[in-house]
C-alpha cells in the first residue's frame, strides 16, 4: 500500500493552503519588516502604503487588540515590532490588499526611521556579554575534575557547527475566514494547531473557543513549522479580524528564507580524556547556542542537545554546559534532530581528534566506547534494550567495513589527485518530548453506518506518513480493509489541546490514542455481536477480515451488517482515546530523570571520494543498519531513513548559510543555498533495518523513526576529513561544519 497521499502529489491534486479554494471577498497580506538588525525605532510612516492601490488596510503593533506577544515558552517575542527592532526580518507591519502585488507593492512604500544600534551575531560574544535567555544549564555524571588525572592522553578543541534552512516546499502560510459572532477559522501550515490557536486567541483577545485550526497536511515541516507558523497565522488573524473579511498570507521563497528561524548555529568547546586502551574516562563541553533575536523553542533544543552530548557512548565522568545566547539574527528554532546533531558532531570531533593523538582510527574508539545495557547517561537514565554494539556489528557483517576501509587505502595508495575517505557514524536518540507534559495525544474515532471509519488525531501529515501509519493501527485493530479508513484533518475543535507532530512522536503517541479509542467501540461491538448469537459470550467473539469469528469459527456475521445492526440498537459507534506516555518523567532542579520512553540506535558508514584538484566530492554510498523496531509501513519508514540521511549530509556538507556582520542572511536563495539534489544523492544508499527487533514502549511494537537518520549524515564530515588527510598526511583536523568545496580546497592547498 502506498502513502496515502502520493497519488494525488503526483498528479498535483492535492491541497495545500494556498490551493484551498478561495472564500468570498478574500483580501491579501503582506509584511513589512525591520531592514536592520539591531536599533530602535523612530518613527514608522504607513501613510504611503495605506494611499497606495487596492490597499484595504495597514496594521502595526498598535491595533493588537490583545497582547502583543508570540513567545510559547519564554515571552519574549512581539508579534509586530514596537520600538526596539531585532533582527532583519521582523514583522513591522502588515499590509491588506485587494491582489497579492498590491499587497506586496504597497509593503514597500512603508517608512522606517531607526537608530541603529550594533548587532551581535556570534554567540560567544552574546555570552560573554551576558545575552543569555536562561542560565546556562550542566548535566554532569562521576568527577570530571578528578578523572582528567587518571587518563593517558586529553585533547582540547573547538567545534563550530553551522544553522540550516528547512526549505520546505510548502513556504509558511495561512488562510483566516472570519465566521458569525467573531469567530475564526484559520487554515495553516503548521505542525502546532493548539499552539497557532493558543497564540491567536492571545493576539486577538478572544478566548481559545473562538478559533478553530484546521490542518489538512503539510508540503514540509522539518520543525520550521513546529512554532514558526504561528507569526504568519497570527498575523492573517489580525487583519481578517479587524476587516472581517478572510485573509491569506503566503511567503514567497526568498522571504520565508530571510524573515524565519533556522537550525541554531553551536560553537563548543570540548575536552576529552581517555586510557591507553581507547577507553573515554572524561569529557567536558561547552556548547555556546546561537539562539537569535528571541527564545521560541532554543531553551528546549538546548537542552535536547544536553541530553545527546554522548551519544552513543558511555563515559563514566561528564560535565557538559550549555547556553542559549542572544543575537541579532532571526529567532533559530526546531529542526530535525532539535539540538541532537550539534552535540553529536562535538563528541564525533573530539573522539577523531583523541585517535590522531593515540595514533588509532577512530572507528576503535568507537566502537570501545559504545553503550551497553544498564549503562547511564549523564542525565541519570539507564540504557534500557540497548542495541547500540548490535548494530555496529550486523553494520560490520552486512557491509565488510574492513574490506572497504583497505579498498580505501589500495585505491589511495595509487591515485594521487583522487582520494577515498569512509567514517562510521552510530547514533542513539531519545524518544519522547523532553518536556514530559508534552507527551500525550488524542484520537476520535467515527465508524459509520456503512462501516466506514472516520479519524481525528493530534498528529499533522507533513510528508512522514503519520497518516498511512495511523490509518493501518485502525485497520488492524479493527481487522478491517484499510480502505474503509479515512484520515480526517487535524482540527482543534475535533482533537482538542493537541502537542505539536515533533520530537518523532507523531505516530508513538497517536497511533496508541487512535487504538485506545478503537478498542473501546470494538468491546461495544462484541458485545453487540453477542447479542446476535445467541449463547454466545463477548470474550468469545473476535472480528477478523471483517468478519465476526465466535471461537475462532465462522458466524457469517460481516462488519457492515455488525454495524448496521449496532447502530439500530443505539449503540455508540464513536470513541475519544486518549494515550500520555507512562513513567517518564524529569527533574530540572537536579537536572535527573528518566525522560525517554526508549532510544533508537543504528549504525551508518559514509564513503567520499574527493577530487583533490578542485576541492569537489562525492558522497559514494551511506550505508545504515538502522533499529526500527516492527515497522509499521515498510516504505514509509525507508523514505524517512532516506530523507533523513540526505538532509544530513545537507547540512555537513553543502548547505551554508552565511550572514553579514550586520546580521544579513546572504544566502537567501538557491541561487546561493544549495541544498542536496538527484545528482548529489549517493548512488548507493543501503538501508538493512535490524531483524527481530521490537519496542514494547510504543505502539504495534513499531520505533519513532522521524528524526534519528539524521544524524547519519554527520559520518560525512569526517569522511571527508579521511579523505583531506590521505592528500595531506599529518595537517591538523578542523571541526567547522558544513565542509564546503571551498573548505576542502583551502585545507588541501592554504
Ligand atoms: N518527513 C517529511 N517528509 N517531512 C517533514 O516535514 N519532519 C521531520 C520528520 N520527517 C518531516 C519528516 C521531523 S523534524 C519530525 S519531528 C518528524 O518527521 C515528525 O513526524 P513524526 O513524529 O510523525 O515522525
Ligand atoms: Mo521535529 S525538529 O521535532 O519538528
Amino acid at each position: 500500500m502506498k502513502s496515502l497521499d502520493i497519488p494525488l502529489h503526483v498528479t498535483g491534486r492535492s491541497e495545500f493552503v494556498d490551493d484551498i479554494p478561495v472564500p468570498e471577498g478574500l483580501l491579501y497580506a503582506a509584511v513589512f519588516t525591520s531592514p536592520i538588525a539591531h536599533g530602535i525605532v523612530k518613527k514608522l510612516d504607513v501613510e504611503n502604503a495605506l494611499k497606495s492601490e487596492g490597499v484595504v488596510g495597514v496594521f502595526t503593533f498598535k491595533d493588537i487588540p490583545g497582547q502583543n506577544q508570540i513567545g510559547g515558552i519564554i515571552q519574549d517575542e512581539p508579534l509586530l515590532a514596537e520600538h526596539h527592532l531585532a533582527f532583519i526580518g521582523e514583522p513591522a507591519a502588515v499590509v491588506v490588499a485587494e491582489s497579492r502585488i498590491q499587497a506586496k507593492t504597497a509593503a514597500k512604500k512603508i517608512a522606517l526611521d531607526v537608530n541603529p544600534l550594533p548587532p551581535i551575531t556570534n554567540p560567544r560574544e552574546a555570552f560573554a556579554k551576558g545575552k543569555l535567555i536562561i542560565s546556562p544549564r550542566t548535566f554532569a555524571i562521576g568527577d570530571v575534575s578528578n578523572a582528567w588525572k587518571e587518563c593517558d592522553v586529553v585533547v582540547e578543541g573547538r567545534v563550530d557547527s553551522g544553522g540550516q534552512e528547512h526549505f520546505y516546499m510548502e513556504t509558511q502560510s495561512a488562510l483566516v475566514v472570519p465566521r458569525e459572532n467573531g469567530e475564526l477559522v484559520i487554515y495553516s501550515s503548521t505542525q502546532s494547531p493548539t499552539g497557532v490557536q493558543r497564540i491567536a486567541a492571545r493576539v486577538l483577545g478572544l478566548p481559545m473557543h473562538k478559533i478553530e485550526v484546521d490542518v489538512r497536511r503539510l508540503g514540509g515541516g522539518f520543525g520550521g513549522k513546529e512554532d514558526q507558523a504561528t507569526t504568519w497565522a497570527c498575523l492573517a488573524a489580525l487583519a481578517a479580524f479587524k476587516l472581517n473579511r478572510p485573509v491569506k498570507l503566503v511567503l514567497d521563497r526568498r522571504d520565508d528564507m530571510k524573515m524565519t528561524g533556522k537550525r541554531h548555529p553551536y560553537s563548543s568547546d570540548f575536552k576529552i580524556g581517555l586510557k591507553k586502551d581507547g577507553t573515554i574516562l572524561a569529557y567536558e563541553v561547552m556548547f555556546f547556542q546561537n539562539s537569535g533575536a528571541a527564545a521560541d523553542l532554543s531553551t528546549a533544543i538546548l537542552e535536547r542537545t544536553l541530553f545527546h552530548t554522548t551519544n552513543s557512548y558511555f563515559i563514566p565522568n561528564v560535565k557538559a554546559t550549555a547556553a542559549c545566547c542572544y543575537t541579532n539574527l532571526p529567532p533559530f528554532t526546531a529542526f530535525r534532530g532539535f539540538g541532537g546533531p550539534q552535540a553529536m558532531f562535538v563528541i564525533e570531533s573530539a573522539i577523531r581528534k583523541a585517535a590522531e593523538e593515540l595514533h588509532v582510527p577512530a572507528c576503535v574508539l568507537q566502537e570501545k566506547n559504545l553503550l551497553k545495557e544498564n549503562d547511564t547517561f549523564p542525565y541519570g537514565m539507564q540504557v534500557e534494550n540497548c542495541r547500540a554494539r548490535q548494530c555496529w556489528e550486523e553494520a560490520y557483517r552486512q557491509y565488510r567495513i574492513d574490506d572497504i576501509f583497505k579498498d580505501i587505502q589500495t585505491f589511495n595508495a595509487s591515485h594521487s589527485l583522487k582520494k577515498k575517505g569512509a567514517a562510521l557514524m552510530p547514533i542513539c536518540f531519545g524518544i519522547s518530548f523532553t518536556s514530559t507534559f508534552l507527551n500525550q495525544a488524542a484520537a476520535l474515532v467515527h465508524v459509520y453506518t456503512d462501516g466506514s471509519v472516520n479519524v481525528s488525531t493530534a498528529a499533522v501529515e507533513m510528508g512522514q506518513g503519520v497518516n498511512i501509519k495511523i490509518l493501518r493501527v485502525v485497520s488492524r485493530t479493527f481487522s478491517i480493509a484499510p480502505e474503509r479508513v479515512k484520515i480526517e484533518t487535524t482540527n482543534t475543535g475535533r482533537v482538542a489541546n493537541t502537542s505539536p507532530t515533533a520530537a518523532s512522536t507523531g505516530s508513538d503517541l497517536n497511533g496508541k490514542a487512535a487504538e485506545i479509542a478503537c478498542n473501546q467501540i470494538l468491546e461495544r461491538l462484541k458485545k453487540t455481536a453477542s447479542e446476535l448469537i445467541t449463547g454466545s459470550n463477548p470474550q468469545d467473539i473476535e472480528i477478523r477480515d471483517e468478519q465476526v469469528l465466535l471461537k475462532g469459527q465462522q458466524t457469517g456475521l460481516a462488519w457492515d451488517k455488525l454495524i448496521a445492526e449496532a447502530y439500530t440498537r443505539r449503540v455508540h459507534l464513536s470513541a475519544h482515546g486518549f494515550y500520555a506516555t507512562p513513567a517518564i518523567y524529569f527533574d530540572r532542579s537536579v537536572e535527573r530523570g528518566k525522560p525517554f520512553a526508549y532510544h533508537v540506535f543504528g549504525t551508518a558508514v559514509v564513503e567520499v571520494t574527493v577530487d583533490c584538484l578542485r576541492g569537489t566530492y562525492d558522497i559514494d554510498a551511506v550505508r545504515v543498519v538502522h533499529d526500527g523496531g516492527k515497522s509499521i509501513d515498510m516504505p514509509v519508514d525507508r523514505g524517512q531513513v532516506e530523507g533523513g540521511i540526505i538532509q544530513g549530509l545537507g547540512w555537513m556538507t553543502m548547505e551554508r548559510l552565511l550572514y553579514s556582520e550586520k546580521g544579513q542572511l546572504l544566502t537567501d536563495n538557491t541561487s546561493t543555498y544549495k541544498i542536496p539534489d538527484i545528482k548529489f544523492t549517493p548512488p548507493v544508499l543501503d538501508i538493512h533495518f535490524l531483524e527481530n527487533s521490537d519496542n514494547s514502549k510504543a505502539v504495534s511494537d513499531s520505533k519513532a523513526v522521524g528524526e534519528p537518520p539524521f544524524m547519519y549524515g554527520i559520518g560525512a564530515y569526517f569522511a571527508l576529513l579521511n579523505a583531506m588527510q590521505a592528500f595531506k598526511p599529518g595537517k591538523p583536523l578542523f571541526f567547522n561544519s558544513p565542509m564546503t568545496p571551498e573548505k576542502v580546497f583551502q585545507y588541501l592547498y592554504l
